[in-house]
């Protein structure tokens, strides 16, 4: 799987799967937890090597034990969580300590590779200690990169104030209903990676233009929007219960899209 350097000089894969339905009755994200990790499990026997999770998604230990019980070493995974930015987690400096403490408890291991705040935390000086927490984390190497999810231009002005880390990576919802190319914009000047939620939501008609640029590759509609995003720098996570899907995705990764298709997609 190709990679992709960070602003720290860590290497992140360009391709992982997200999470948020798995472990969860009738693939919902608001389904009672069942335990049923199959499509996590098919994810990495495919190859799958970037996971995301989150302590909204509920999912954590599961995702932690499907992993351990892969038997995969655990170096050869790229994990991610994220803390959600409500009060209970993020109150004061030991709330944020023990929220990064169960997530490494829940997902059995001594390090996270990537940890996220999953929304914009409004309150300055919360947003600051929380930040400061995550910075702590990464000095004593429970925690290997920081960033943060849905911020605008505004919110990652207001953290640059006071960060001594930078955010590496901003995940943000990026697919042909929104690109969010001012933001993306602004992440590349930068230098932090965006990393594209809900990847694949998109309308029948644009599925059909895809489909028709995918013709000249022989590849789904699909496949090539998931190049797209990737050809263009950016990190993508779907989520898939299908093992057909999975893999189709995963082979999104081995073709290029001419310039003039990347400049067609642009204008979707
Ligand atoms: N930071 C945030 O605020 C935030 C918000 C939302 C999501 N996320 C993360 O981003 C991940 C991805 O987003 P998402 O799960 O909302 O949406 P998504 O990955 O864009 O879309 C998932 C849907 O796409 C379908 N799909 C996947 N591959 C396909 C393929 N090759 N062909 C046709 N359909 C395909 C899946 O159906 P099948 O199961 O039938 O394949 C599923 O219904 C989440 O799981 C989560 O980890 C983060």
């Amino acid at each position: 799987m190709e990679k992709v350097r960070l602003n720290n000089g860590i290497s992140i894969p360009y391709l992982g799967t997200g999470t948020n339905t798995y472990g969860k009755e009738n693939n919902d994200y608001n389904g009672e937890l069942n335990g049923d990790f199959s499509a996590l499990e098919s994810a990495i026997t495919l190859g799958y090597r970037l996971i995301d999770t989150a302590i909204s998604y509920r999912n954590e230990a599961g995702v932690g034990e499907t992993i351990k019980r892969s038997g995969i070493p655990r170096e050869e995974f790229f994990i991610t969580t994220k803390i959600p930015a409500d009060d209970e987690y993020i109150k004061d400096k030991n709330a944020v300590r023990k929220t990064l403490d169960d997530s490494l408890n829940h997902l059995q291991t001594d390090y996270i590779d990537l940890y996220l705040i999953h929304k914009p935390i409004e309150d300055d000086e919360k947003l600051k200690q929380t930040w400061e927490v995550l910075e702590e984390y990464v000095s004593k190497d429970k925690i290997k990169t920081i960033g943060v999810s849905n911020f605008s231009i505004d919110d990652l002005k207001r953290l640059d104030q006071f960060a001594t880390v930078k955010p590496a990576v901003n995940q943000i919802k990026s697919n042909p209903t929104h690109w969010n190319n001012e933001w993306i914009k602004y992440m590349f000047t930068e230098d932090i990676r965006p990393q594209a939620w809900g990847p694949m939501k998109t309308t029948d008609k644009h599925k059909a233009q895809l489909a028709e640029i995918g013709e000249r590759y022989d590849k789904s509609w699909s496949q090539v929007l998931l190049r797209y995003q990737t050809q263009r720098g950016i990190i993508v996570i779907p989520k898939s219960h299908n093992e057909e899907n999975q893999k189709a995705n995963l082979e999104s990764m081995d073709f290029l899209l001419s310039e003039e298709d990347m400049r067609k997609i642009d204008q979707l």
